[in-house]
């Protein structure tokens, strides 16, 4: 299996521990330097890669995208800020026939936490008798609030739970409805991320905690996704790679 990184930043050299530990080839490496506009992206540089692994920024992204796409390699892609693009990204992926990948959360234990959520919701469902909430902790430093992770795991709570339909954050201010589900947040120390889904009765409570303890986790589960979307075709999200 050989790999090429786009982005060769904090997460593409995670990348690169990941997959030489897995023992996979990290034959070619694009960055800023080598592939100023997408220009070092071309059917020569990429001659021989099985799937490249793009980690950069979301102003560089879609060109890099378009690029692979372009020279008909697969991509697996882990920058985020660039959704709102989606379409216009599943359009370049059927129109060059490639194999696409993307999360905004490659943790294999975030991806299989968000299906055991899920599996959870749709259970509790039944039992009028359970609330849930969604928390989540996070390091000072982190910017956006709720993280991406906690309404990605909320809205699978939502999927479950029939009887919530409706996300809402920050401090509540007077009574919750009991068609809202909470998603809390705190923000302190260096703490590197948990997230936390609560089934409450007045009887008991169930807790399902995931504690991240540093950033490997979502360079391994991009050298996974990479390693699983070898050969195919077709646009894809870690819930193909994780499933039941
Ligand atoms: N999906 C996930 O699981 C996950 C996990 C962690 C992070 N992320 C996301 O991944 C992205 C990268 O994170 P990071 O921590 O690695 O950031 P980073 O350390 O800032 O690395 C980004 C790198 O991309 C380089 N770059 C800029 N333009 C490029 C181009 N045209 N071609 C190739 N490389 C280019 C940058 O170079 P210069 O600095 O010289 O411009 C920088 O070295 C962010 O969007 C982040 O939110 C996703």
């Amino acid at each position: 299996m050989n790999i090429a990184l786009v982005g060769y930043g904090k997460m593409g050299k995670a990348v690169e521990s990941a997959a030489k530990a897995k023992g996979l080839t990290v034959s070619k490496v694009f960055d800023i330097n080598n592939n100023t506009g997408s220009l070092g992206l071309t059917a020569e540089s990429l001659k021989g890669v099985d799937v490249c692994i793009e980690f950069s920024t979301p102003g560089s992204v879609l060109e890099n995208i378009t690029a692979v796409a372009e020279c008909g390699k697969n991509i697996v892609v882990g920058t985020t800020g660039w959704y709102d693009r989606l379409d216009h990204v599943k359009k370049i992926v059927k129109e060059n026939k490639i194999g696409f990948l993307y999360a905004p959360n490659f943790s294999l234990g975030v991806n299989i936490f968000m299906q055991i959520v899920a599996h959870a919701a749709h259970m509790m469902d039944r039992y009028a008798e359970y609330d849930a909430a969604v928390m989540e902790s996070h390091h000072r430093a982190k910017v956006d609030s709720p993280s991406g992770t906690a309404l990605t795991i909320a809205s699978n709570v939502l999927q479950g739970m029939k009887r919530k339909t409706e996300i809402t954050s920050g401090t509540m201010q007077g009574q919750i409805k009991p068609n809202q589900l909470h998603v809390a947040s705190s923000r302190f120390g260096s703490v590197t991320g948990t997230h936390a889904v609560v089934f409450d009765s007045d009887a008991d409570s169930i807790e399902l905690v995931h504690t991240a303890k540093n950033r490997s986790g979502f360079a391994v589960g991009a050298v996974v996704a990479a390693e699983w979307l070898k050969g195919k075709k077709g646009f894809y999200t870690m819930r193909d790679v994780i499933t039941l």
